[in-house]
């Protein structure tokens, strides 16, 4: 069954079509990628699934609900984890955990009995009592997709949860992207690694706000004339 799907949806900034045309699907349970280079759409493209940015084109439903007149009931269903991380920098991972628990309206025992849940899955638990802004980059990034995973959200929007991170911490985030879909969630995320497009179950390749290849990784490594993904990759860079 499909949870996404848009058609020929589109947003202009000024004169630039930062998302242009796009029509695509997600299918519930599986985790797609969006690939592409920095200024291809990906953020633009997210924000509007997310019901956080009106298109001024075409139409979207997300979870049965209409992108542009209901972005309201979509926000209640969906997780998101933003490109710019927006932690409470001068209070403790705990009390970052309590905040956003509070914005989604947890009450304090299914807080308690999610955080203690999610404590034993990574390894945030010895950290919690220290000040957000002294957490090293990885940790920061942990604690932000255990924010967007908070509320056991039925759909999780991630925009480039493993930017900038070291090898290892993008494994970990990994491992949980992973925990997350087999518990059933859907997962929307982009990246500009192109070993992590393997990971994901279907992709999409954006170029200049558009659509420049949709399927399996296996697929889109197929394009190009046999030279595979980072071929088709590096055509599409400006
Ligand atoms: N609020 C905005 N105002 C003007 N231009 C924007 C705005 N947001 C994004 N853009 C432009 O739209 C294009 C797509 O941006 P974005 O969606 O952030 O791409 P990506 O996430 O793939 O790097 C870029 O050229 C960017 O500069
Ligand atoms: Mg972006």
């Amino acid at each position: 069954m499909e949870i996404i799907t848009t058609h020929e949806l589109g947003k202009s900034f000024g004169s630039l079509k930062a998302v242009d045309r796009v029509s695509m699907f997600v299918e519930e349970g599986e985790i797609l990628g969006i690939l592409g280079a920095n200024g291809a759409g990906k953020t633009t493209l997210i924000k509007m699934l997310c019901g956080t940015l009106k298109p001024n084109e075409g139409s979207g439903q997300v979870a049965g609900f209409d992108i542009a007149a209901e972005s309201g009931s979509i926000r209640h269903q969906i997780g998101y984890m933003s490109q710019s991380v927006s932690l409470l920098e001068n209070m403790t991972v705990t009390e970052n955990i309590e905040f956003y628990g509070s914005i989604y309206r947890m009450n304090r025992k299914q807080l308690t009995t999610r955080w203690n849940e999610l404590q034993g899955m990574v390894n945030l638990g010895s950290h919690r009592h220290k000040l957000a802004s002294e957490l090293p980059s990885g940790l920061r990034q942990m604690l932000a997709f255990v924010i967007s995973v908070l509320h056991s959200p039925r759909l999780l929007f991630l925009d480039e949860p493993t930017s900038g991170l070291d090898p290892l911490s993008r494994t970990d985030i990994w491992q949980q992207i992973y925990r997350t879909a087999y518990q059933g969630t859907t997962v929307v995320m982009s990246t500009h690694y192109l070993d992590e497009a393997w990971y994901c179950d279907r992709l999409i390749l954006m170029e200049n706000g558009r659509i420049k290849a949709q399927g399996s990784p296996e697929y889109l490594d197929s394009l190009a004339g046999g030279k595979g993904l980072v071929q088709l990759f590096f055509m599409s860079q400006p």
